[in-house]
């Protein structure tokens, strides 16, 4: 699984999100260190608190299948929009080192670390 293909994935899952509220869809691609990737998009409700962000649709999705240790992420919007708060938490708590690719349309526009995008944070070893 290289860049390109969990780009790929990342933009194939953005096709499958449900936003008619914001009409912003979001793709995600989890790449575990098994090498499955899990893919999510973010799911919108009538209720708009009940909305569901991408990267933890594909989060929840493979920790629900027993996989807890991941590589990298992908994550596609229209213009290269970085993961919300919440969703550098629930990421960090399995994975604080996490590669994380932003995608546009055309690709990758920015490449962090989770580190990078959630310095000093707190974690399960915080609470030790
Ligand atoms: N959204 C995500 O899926 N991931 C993020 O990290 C930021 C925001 C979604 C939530 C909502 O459905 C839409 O984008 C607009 O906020």
């Amino acid at each position: 699984m290289d860049d390109q293909e969990l780009v790929q994935r990342a933009q194939a899952a953005r096709e499958n999100a449900y936003a008619p509220y914001s009409h912003y869809k979001v793709g995600a691609a989890l790449l575990a260190t098994s090498g499955q990737v899990f893919t999510g998009c973010n799911v919108e409700n009538a209720v708009y608190p009940l909305c569901t962000c991408a990267e933890r649709t594909a989060v929840v999705k493979a920790v629900s299948e027993g996989h807890r240790e991941f590589v990298a992420i992908a994550i596609a919007t229209r213009n290269g929009g970085s993961p919300c708060g919440s969703c550098r938490q629930v990421l960090r708590e399995f994975a604080p080192h996490l590669r994380v690719l932003l995608l546009n349309e055309a690709g990758i526009t920015r490449e962090y670390t989770l580190d990078q995008l959630l310095p000093d944070s707190f974690g399960p070893e915080s609470l030790a």
